[in-house]
């Protein structure tokens, strides 16, 4: 018998408890062990609540206890948990978790003091998807060319929305509030940093990166609008946000913001509250993965799949390298090399389209296509919206800068990658 104790019972906790329960014989019959919750901690012991184990407020209390085999860490949180966690590790137990949060600024840290204990994490990437497994194992044959994501369903929800029924941000995003599909503070997912924490995690197992949320770059998408979508539209693209990492020689780039991309691509085709990851193997070519990526019930089975990884005894270094392993590093934000999309709101005279082909010509950057789009209402004003061939992030953003102070620029051009 496996003896576990559940720091955190909230929504996934809970959905832990209901598996172990539920699906007590089949988890036995496949790691032959039984795994049994001992004990549960919580932060209010008055809270209403549909758990069938003997619950605590007394986190020390059940760390010092020397009858659990596993600790389930879900109750969030960066550098208390962090402590927490490093405590359990250092007694030599095992601990589960589906914090992302942490493990974005402290998954090298915690590798370290791993003993005889084992980290499992599956659950904080990609909800129910086994992406850490198809990482760590399934691909470990191949040197990882390339791995993109929708990793936070908040935004899939909200540009899905977008797309389809033309609501503005703002509108999209209260009533995805009002289904429980986005937060009262919306800022951590809708800015692009859940999802960066994510991508962090998956390129530390493929690339061996220790690189924290602010090494990279990374945009939300509450600058899209419907002028966006109308663009996406016309040129057949979708907007995703999506997690890029790419291995570019001895370097790897790594980023996180919305993407226009091609509307026959896979991965443009997860909608909704999905996620979806293209990993590329040098041998084994693209492989996408798709299934839900939050939820109580989700993220339960991948960290009870984490369990009866722990209960089988099976070895798997924690980050994906058993040595150092890895001589790549992250590659500069401004370095970063890709197709970009421009919307820039002028006013309608002779002589604007010429001005900003001059700046562009002097950032270095090449024109693929371009579109305007007049208001009829509003004559006055335009919208000029230009595709790029590859070029440089740091001339994009130096040519954004100068755009934006002639005179007819009417707003703050704005600019969203395309990824082909
Ligand atoms: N929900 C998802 O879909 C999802 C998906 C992927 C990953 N995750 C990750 O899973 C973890 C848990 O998420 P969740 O949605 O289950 O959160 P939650 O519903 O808020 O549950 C958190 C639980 O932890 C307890 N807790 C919090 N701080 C505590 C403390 N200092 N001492 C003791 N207990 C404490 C809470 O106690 P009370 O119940 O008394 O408040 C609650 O039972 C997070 O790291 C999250 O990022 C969640």
């Amino acid at each position: 018998m496996i003896k576990i104790a559940i720091l955190g019972v909230g929504t996934v906790g809970s959905s832990v408890v209901k598996i172990l329960e539920e699906n007590a014989d089949v988890i036995k019959a496949r790691c032959g062990k039984k795994i049994v919750p001992l004990i549960g901690v919580v932060k209010d012991l008055s809270k209403a609540r549909d758990v069938n184990i003997p619950l605590t407020d007394d986190i020390k209390s059940v760390i010092e206890r020397d009858d659990i085999d596993i600790y389930v860490e879900l109750m969030g949180g960066v550098e208390g948990t962090y402590s927490i966690v490093k405590e359990i590790l250092h007694k030599g137990k095992s601990v589960v978790t589906a914090n992302k949060a942490m493990l974005a600024y402290h998954r090298y840290d915690l590798q370290k003091v791993l003993k005889n204990a084992t980290m499992g994490f599956e659950a904080s990437v990609a909800g129910g998807i086994p992406i850490i497994k198809a990482l760590r194992e399934g691909l470990s044959a191949n040197h990882i060319k390339a791995i993109k994501g929708i990793l936070n369903g908040t935004c899939n929800y909200i540009l899905t929305k977008m797309m389809n029924d033309k609501g503005s941000f703002k509108d999209v995003l209260k009533e995805a509030q009002e289904l429980g599909y986005a937060e009262a503070d919306p800022t951590f997912d809708v800015g692009g940093f859940d999802a960066a924490h994510k991508l962090l995690i998956l390129s530390s197992i493929a690339y061996g990166i220790d690189a924290k949320p602010e090494d990279i770059l990374i945009e939300g998408i509450d600058n899209i609008s419907s002028e966006d979508i109308f663009f996406a539209k016309e040129f057949d693209y979708s907007i995703k946000l999506l997690g890029i990492a790419k291995k570019q020689g001895s370097r790897v780039e790594m980023r996180v913001h919305p993407s226009l991309v091609p509307k026959d691509h896979m991965i443009a085709k997860v909608d909704g509250v999905m996620n979806g990851i293209s990993l590329i193997g040098d041998f084994v070519g693209e492989t996408m993965y798709y299934g839900a990526g939050a939820g109580g019930n989700a993220t339960a089975s991948a960290v009870v799949a984490d369990l009866v990884d722990i209960a089988r005894e099976a070895q798997s270094p924690m980050l994906g390298f058993k040595s150092a392993g890895s001589k790549l590093s992250l590659m500069p934000k401004d370095e970063v090399e890709t197709k970009y999309y421009f919307r820039i709101k002028v006013k309608d005279e002779i002589g604007v389209l010429a001005k900003i082909a001059l700046v562009m010509e002097k950032s270095q950057i090449s024109i693929e296509s371009f579109l305007q789009k007049t208001e009829v209402k509003k004559s006055a004003s335009t919208t000029l919206f230009f595709a790029t061939h590859h070029c440089k992030e740091a001339n994009v953003q130096n040519a954004l800068r100068e755009i934006e102070k002639l005179e007819f620029v009417l707003i703050k051009p704005s600019m969203i990658r395309i990824e082909d």
